[in-house]
Formats: C-alpha cells, sequence, structure tokens
C-alpha cells in the first residue's frame, strides 16, 4: 500500500518573529513575578511599559536592563481609577500602541489572621488591589487592545483553589479575577483574556537591589514539588509570553495553574 501523504496544515507564526515593535503593559512589574514576565517579553523581543507603586524598583530595572528605548516605567496605582487612567494614556503616549496587558500587580501576602479579627479595611485593600486593579487596568485598556487584536493575561494565584487558614480576602480576591477572566472573554472577544495560577514562586532574586537576596528555602520546601522545585519568575513569564502570542490564538477565558505539580498530589497523611 502506498504511504499516504500528509500535507501539513499551516502553523501559527514563531513567537519571535512577531514580537518586533509590540508593547505589553506589566502592572507590578518592577519586582517579583511581574519583573520576570516584563523580562520574558523583552527576551521575546516586545517593548514594555511597566507600572508600579515602587519607583525606586521601577528605575532600578530601566538602570538594569540593556534593551534600549524598549522598556519604560511610571508609577502606578492598580487600585486608583485616576491613576490607571494616566498610565494607559501615558503608554499610548510613549509607544503608540498596546498588543498586551498584564494584570500582576497585587498584595502577595495572604494571610490576615482569624476573620473574627479581619478588619474591613485589610479585606478591602486585598479585594481593591488584587481584584479591582484588573477590572480597571482592562476598562482603560480595552480600547487600545481591540485596535492591535491584543490580549490579556491576569494573574491570580493556586490559591483560587486551595486555602491555608486565615487566607480568605486573599483567596476571594484571586478567586475572582478567574472569574472576572471568563467573563471578560467572552464580552470583549476577539481580544483574548486568560489567567495564570501561580504556585509557590521565589521572587527573593527578582526584587529591587536594595532587597534582594539569596533564597532560604529547605531541601523539603523544594521536594515537595513534584517537579523537584519550587518556581521562579521566568516559570510564569514563559506562559504569559506564549499567552500573548498568536501561538494562543484559540485560546481565551481559560486559567492554567503552574505549580509544579502541586495542586496534583493527593494529600493523605
Ligand atoms: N510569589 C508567589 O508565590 C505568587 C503565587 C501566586 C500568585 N502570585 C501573584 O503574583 C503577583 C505578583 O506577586 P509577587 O510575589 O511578585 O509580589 P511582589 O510583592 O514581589 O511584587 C508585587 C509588585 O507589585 C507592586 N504593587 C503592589 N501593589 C500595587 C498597586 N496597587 N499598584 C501597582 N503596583 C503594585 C509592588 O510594588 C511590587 O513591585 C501578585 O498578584 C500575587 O498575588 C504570587
Amino acid at each position: 500500500m502506498a504511504a499516504r501523504k500528509h500535507k501539513a496544515s499551516p502553523l501559527p507564526s514563531v513567537a519571535r518573529s512577531e514580537w518586533a515593535g509590540k508593547v505589553v503593559i506589566v502592572t507590578g512589574g518592577a519586582q517579583g513575578v511581574g519583573r520576570g514576565i516584563a523580562e520574558a517579553v523583552l527576551t521575546a523581543g516586545g517593548s514594555v511599559m511597566i507600572g508600579d507603586l515602587d519607583r525606586e524598583a521601577g528605575q532600578a530595572c530601566l538602570h538594569e536592563w540593556d534593551v534600549g528605548d524598549r522598556a519604560a516605567f511610571r508609577v502606578l496605582d492598580v487600585s486608583r481609577e485616576s491613576s490607571v487612567a494616566s498610565f494607559v494614556a501615558a503608554t499610548l503616549k510613549r509607544f503608540g500602541r498596546l498588543d498586551g496587558l498584564v494584570n500582576n500587580a497585587g498584595i502577595a501576602e495572604a494571610h490576615t489572621g482569624p476573620i473574627e479579627k479581619l478588619s474591613w479595611k485589610e479585606w478591602s485593600r486585598r479585594i481593591d488591589t488584587n481584584l479591582g486593579g484588573v477590572f480597571l487596568c482592562a476598562k482603560h485598556a480595552l480600547v487600545a487592545l481591540r485596535a492591535s487584536n491584543g490580549a490579556i493575561v491576569n494573574i491570580s494565584s493556586s490559591r483560587a483553589h486551595q486555602s491555608e487558614p486565615h487566607t480568605e480576602a486573599y483567596a476571594a480576591s484571586k478567586g475572582g479575577v478567574i472569574a472576572l477572566t471568563h467573563a471578560l472573554a467572552i464580552s470583549v472577544g476577539p481580544v483574548r483574556v486568560n489567567a495564570i495560577n501561580p504556585g509557590w514562586i521565589v521572587t527573593d532574586e527578582w526584587r529591587k537591589p536594595s532587597a534582594r537576596r539569596k533564597p532560604t528555602l529547605s531541601p523539603a520546601d523544594h521536594a515537595q514539588h513534584p517537579v523537584g522545585r519550587a518556581g521562579i519568575p521566568p516559570d510564569i513569564g514563559a506562559l504569559a509570553v506564549f499567552l500573548l502570542s498568536s501561538q494562543a490564538g484559540f485560546i481565551t477565558g481559560e486559567n492554567f495553574t503552574v505549580d509544579g505539580g502541586v495542586a496534583r498530589k493527593m494529600q493523605y497523611v
């Protein structure tokens, strides 16, 4: 029998070739996971506008990255609508277009103590920043993202699905991010909207120079992960770049857990 000839179907364009001239906002991009995402976009060949509350950290990024005019920084508070509106306007003034929005800024400390003692102020601070910030940034970036047929990536957390005691405000904020992600995806298509749920990401070496330090994890901290180690910001950056690219053009409304396999492990003691 004659061998059947298969004609390959067209593949999406290779990631690197599509990145030149593309512009991505990374909120909270001056440190930690956000800095890892910004660096992944720059490595792919794109440009980044980082917005962060911490001016010292943002300026340190521009000083340390050797990327010419492909990176810019501006102070941003994602929980204040006036700050978000002027940040997006400044991005468009600086780069002239917007192809991606990564909603990463957040209060990463999950533990807020027993709910009987949790103040409305601390509850609201996490909801307003971690969830409200995603709403405000999506709202103000949407016109530009529609014009470029762009994409949004929201950083949620594995804590949207699993909890330790006394993490109610953080868990609720991150569960909200996943729901907001699929709601937005249905409303704003063809702009695509996806979420990443990071597990334990060790950020000590991605901080501003004055706060940077060597991680102090124990062998057991690493070994509890089926992949044998805790995560680092580039683990999240790699998926964010893929989800922003045309290679992910048929993916929207989804959330992807990146936790070294922890959530898939049976937990009998
Ligand atoms: N590190 C982890 O293990 C982990 C795990 C799951 C999810 N996450 C999520 O990833 C994101 C980043 O976490 P991280 O560990 O890198 O935290 P981080 O504290 O190291 O960095 C957060 C950055 O966001 C900035 N920021 C905080 N509030 C802001 C605001 N209102 N407006 C603008 N910028 C603001 C901070 O100045 C800081 O530079 C958060 O949304 C966090 O919930 C982190």
